[in-house]
């Protein structure tokens, strides 16, 4: 099959990952995007990130955004469709956007994604990707690019039961080709510290949050 037409995951794996995010709030797939977009879109964030074309991420959106190192230590580029990696893991995601809008009524309108780059040392401290009242958030994903990642590497993302957020009930490495997939509302979640230098790309599905004819805030 060609580079064009190779689909970036297995079609096949999604009622499994719709049935996990109804069940417990959240779904890790080892191996599931394709090995080659990994490749591409790894050494991509990784040439942005030696020109230092990323910025220092910060929390919260708008007039509240913050740079809090000790909260979180990645570097992140926003996709913009400029390679046709960024294309092929946009395309994809819109199809999972119009998997889970027809199997569980959604309602998801847009998503985002950007890169990011943990470089050693780096965290981030546990947290929902979305407040409750203020949702526009709906469901996270999270794709890792980074090949032959060893054991000792650290970095994982672990993820915590909604209902007691000091219950660990799930890790994922963030070797390429796995993929992780939650409620962004319900779902506490934090990267461990990674001892290496730490490639994947942070996703949401998002509902239209207008109110009262307020527009949704820009990002
Ligand atoms: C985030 C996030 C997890 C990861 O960017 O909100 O939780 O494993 N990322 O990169
Ligand atoms: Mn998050």
């Amino acid at each position: 099959m060609s580079l064009l037409t190779r689909p970036a995951f297995a079609a096949s794996a999604l009622p499994q990952l719709v049935d996990a995010l109804v069940e417990q709030g959240w779904f890790i797939g080892e191996g599931f995007l394709d090995a080659e977009l990994c490749h591409d879109l790894h050494r991509e964030l990784m040439e942005m990130a030696e020109r230092e074309a990323l910025a220092v991420a910060g929390i919260g959106r708008g007039d509240e955004h913050q740079l809090r190192r000790d909260i979180r230590g990645d570097a992140i580029r926003w996709l913009d469709r400029e390679s046709l990696a960024q294309r092929r893991y946009l395309e994809a995601m819109g199809e999972l956007q119009r998997e889970l809008n027809q199997a569980l009524y959604l309602g998801l309108f847009e998503y985002e994604a950007h890169f990011a780059h943990y470089p050693p040392g780096a965290f981030y401290k546990k947290h929902l990707d979305s407040f409750r009242g203020r949702a526009n958030r709906v469901v996270s994903t999270v794709g890792y690019l980074n090949p032959d990642w060893p054991a000792d590497g650290g970095g994982e993302m672990a993820i915590f039961a909604a209902d007691d957020p000091e219950r660990e009930v799930a890790r994922v490495r963030p070797e390429a080709g796995n993929f992780a997939c939650f409620l962004s509302e319900n779902v506490p979640h934090e990267v461990l510290p990674t001892r290496l230098p730490r490639a994947s790309i942070a996703g949401w599905f998002r509902r239209n949050a207008s109110l009262g004819g307020l527009v949704d805030p820009a990002r």
